[in-house]
């Protein structure tokens, strides 16, 4: 049996959708974008959304169009591209320690960072799973710290029934990978009309649109803006994508759960369900012994299954970033050393969840009885 790591969802809807654009001829930035923009606003329960090219692109615009240029507090257990936005936006990144159990950084291991030169926070909702939000948002407002949510890992998931990326400014990621997909693609949420309007113009050459100045040809820069845009055909198949989010999300949850109840959970210890929070599993990440974890990857994917390590080395041990790691990051360490990702999207099927459960539990007894 052969299973990959991840899958998108991809149906004639999306296919149609896309033929439908590309055969009207508008294939950059254009209406479905705005429908894309609306539609996702609403769902996640911000005022304004704006389509980029991608979420890297998104964290790094907003702290740039913010002009964050002191210290971010991000953690150090993610993905690469969460550090550098910061340093793209000309800022410094400060790595924060996680809460071992969710990977996901808290109020208690932020606190000991803010100074005086501290701008924002940028929590990361860890493989589908909001940070524990309250005291994080009481942080930021004793403080007055930026809150950016990188919640590339996290469309749909939701905090005491709100959606992440609605707490602060949210950056999500369609890559193929997510919970939703546009190939490439990303999604800034805000409540800020202006810091919409202000992006819009950014990822856009510098040139302020409205529908006045649309089809003018006086075409004038008022910032040295980029182009970070998503073409319409690309928003065509977001919003495809969007209108099953929910159904992909319940089927991603249902999987977690079988999962769970398989898994011999005295070696292999399951994702957390923190308090207050919905999981949306973008991706099932167990911790296991970290002297076997390498090897069980290894020996999955010789049986077939497509596992995956989810995050190693943390972005503190990164050759680039080790200039920066001042702080004790002891959970990050640990976490990295004996986390482990299994296949996780919504076309799984029973017997393909079986067969991941039974070889995960019959490997992982089998290394560990070899040690002894
Ligand atoms: C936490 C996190 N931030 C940012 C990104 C970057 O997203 P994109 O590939 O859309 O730039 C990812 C994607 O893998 C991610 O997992």
């Amino acid at each position: 049996m052969k299973i990959s790591l991840s899958k998108p969802a991809i149906s004639n809807a999306e296919l149609k959708a896309a033929q439908s654009v590309l055969k009207s001829g508008w294939l950059t930035d254009g209406p479905k974008n705005e429908q894309f923009e609306h539609s996702f606003a609403k769902y996640v329960g911000t005022k304004h959304a704006q389509t980029i090219n991608s979420c890297a692109s998104a964290l790094f615009i907003v702290l740039k169009a913010l002009n964050i240029k002191g210290e971010v507090i991000i953690p150090s257990f993610t993905f690469v591209a969460t550090a550098n936005a910061v340093m793209a936006a000309g800022a410094k990144p400060v790595f924060a320690d996680i809460d071992f159990e969710s990977g996901n950084v808290t109020a208690d291991t932020i606190k000991p960072l803010i100074t005086s030169r501290t701008e924002a926070i940028m929590p990361v909702h860890f493989a589908g799973q909001s940070c524990q939000m309250d005291p994080i948002i009481k942080l930021c407002r004793k403080h007055k710290l930026v809150l950016i949510e990188d919640s590339a890992e996290a469309i749909g998931s939701t905090y005491k029934n709100k959606k992440t990326g609605s707490f602060g400014i949210g950056c999500f990621s369609f890559f193929p990978t997510k919970n939703i997909t546009t190939g490439e693609g990303g999604m800034i949420t805000t409540n800020d009309k202006n810091l919409k309007q202000t992006i819009k113009t950014m990822i856009s050459h510098g040139i302020a649109k409205n529908t006045k100045t649309r089809y003018n040809w006086q075409r004038e820069a008022v910032v040295a803006g980029f182009n970070l845009r998503m073409s319409n055909v690309l928003a065509a198949i977001g919003l495809e994508q969007l209108k099953k989010l929910n159904k992909l999300n319940n089927l991603r949850r249902q999987h977690a759960r079988y999962l769970t109840a398989g898994l011999d959970k005295q070696i292999v210890i399951p994702p957390s369900a923190k308090q207050f929070c919905k999981h949306v599993y973008q991706m099932y990440t167990v911790k296991v012994d970290p002297k076997i974890r390498n090897r069980l990857v290894e020996k999955l994917k010789k049986v077939g299954i497509g596992a995956s390590v989810h995050f190693s080395p943390p972005v503190h041990q990164q050759k680039f970033y080790k200039k920066f790691a001042h702080q004790n990051l002891k959970n990050t360490d640990k976490l990295a050393n004996s986390i482990l990702t299994l296949p996780m999207y919504p076309d799984l099927k029973i017997k393909e969840l079986d067969y991941i459960i039974n070889q995960t539990n019959r490997l992982t007894h089998k290394l560990l009885e070899d040690r002894t």
